[in-house]
């Protein structure tokens, strides 16, 4: 029980720590306190670097020697060198390879240098892959390791991992996540060979029209974000609704439109972006207030949604959909106009049409046909 309380008390102190060396560093010097560890050094391996690469190091330091440091430090750094040879170097290869601890309890036989007495081994995963690998020594005569040891430093090794993988992702959020979101559509629109491409075309007609409009560049990025996403919520939907051919029924109409909720909801676990999640959740309200899900109407629909919501009726007409035969040009455009008070704000509707007009779409469509 009083151990379980040290493990909780590093695991805060853990948490208070703001970067993955830092943390990395902790879980070092946490070895030479809790283990008989002398020094403890995490190694970052992979397969693009043969050497095993240092990354943090803890030394234990003994009492009586610190009246002189630098004698000490001369001494360590010996004594570094002469642990770290070719045998360590394949060991830690070897522990990222099995991607289990290892515990030398006695070093005899394992062909390391002399000077170890004893040696754990532990890897540390992120995301399924060994990334780095903890080498805690113990140099000093019957100091040695114990299972104990071992499960310790695994343990928090381990709780080591988690953070350093959240911290990653915290520290690339834009990158990782959005990346990761994008993927999430790709999979969504490859479902539908009809739909492929779909949100990038809708996502670049309506920056075209947003410019036009004379939106900001800041409102250009919230909607090219929002544009490629809109749709993201459809993972939340069967298949066999969402590619159903025919005429849907009233309950599984019901289910399609939760998608702007699901969208919602799913870069609201972000934390951020709190106004690409506005538009991804309002791209079906119509301008006349009978749209979908909260039944906005004119201006109370954010103006980059009313936008995305032309450029999205676009696509989906021109764009050969499994349950209705391609319409012609005129034929679409002709239902957008008609669209105009009704389902589009009748600016942007206008000011779509006189863009059409002037073929400034044709960059968008060009290549996919
Ligand atoms: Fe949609």
């Amino acid at each position: 029980v009083e151990e379980l309380r040290v493990l909780n008390r590093i695991m805060t102190e853990l948490m208070s720590l703001n970067t993955g060396s830092e943390v990395l560093n902790h879980i070092a010097e946490m070895a030479t306190l809790i283990t008989p560890a002398s020094r403890a050094i995490f190694y970052a391996v992979s397969e693009s670097f043969n050497t095993p690469f240092e990354l943090t190091e803890a030394v234990r330091r003994s009492k009586e020697n610190s009246e002189n440091q630098s004698v000490v430090d001369e001494e360590e750094a010996e004594i570094k060198n002469e642990i770290f040879d070719p045998a360590l170097s394949k060991l830690i290869r070897d522990v990222a390879v099995d991607e289990t601890p290892l515990l030398i309890v006695e070093n005899a036989s394992h062909g390391l240098s002399d000077r170890i007495q004893s040696l754990m081994g532990i890897p540390l995963k992120i995301r399924e892959k060994v990334f780095g690998v903890l080498i805690a020594v113990s140099t000093i005569e019957n100091q040695r390791f114990s299972e104990k040891d071992l499960y310790y430093m695994t343990f928090m090794t381990q709780q080591a991992a988690y953070l350093v993988e959240n911290l990653a992702l915290y520290e690339n959020i834009y990158e990782n996540l959005f990346s990761t979101l994008s993927a999430l559509v790709k999979t969504v629109e490859a479902r539908d060979a009809y739909t492929k491409e779909h949100s990038n075309r809708v996502k670049d007609t309506a920056i075209i029209i947003a410019k036009a409009y004379g939106c900001s560049k800041e409102e250009v990025d919230v909607l090219d974000f929002a544009g490629r996403l809109h749709d993201i919520g459809k993972i939340g939907i069967r298949d066999d609704i969402l590619l159903k051919p025919g005429r849907l029924t009233d309950a599984e109409y019901q289910k399609i439109k939760e998608h702007p909720l699901i969208g919602e909801s799913i870069i609201g676990q972000l934390g951020l972006w709190d106004r690409e999640k506005k538009i991804v959740r309002h791209h079906h309200e119509w301008f006349d207030g009978s749209g979908y899900p909260d039944g906005l109407q004119r201006e109370e629909i954010p103006i980059l949604a009313r936008i995305l919501s032309v450029a999205d009726a676009y696509d989906a007409m021109v764009s050969d959909r499994a349950y209705r035969k391609e319409m012609s040009q005129k034929e679409v455009l002709e239902i957008i106009r008609s669209g105009k008070d009704v389902q589009f704000d009748p600016r942007i509707v206008d000011l779509f049409l006189s863009l059409q007009e002037e073929d400034k779409f044709e960059q968008v469509y060009r290549s996919s046909e």
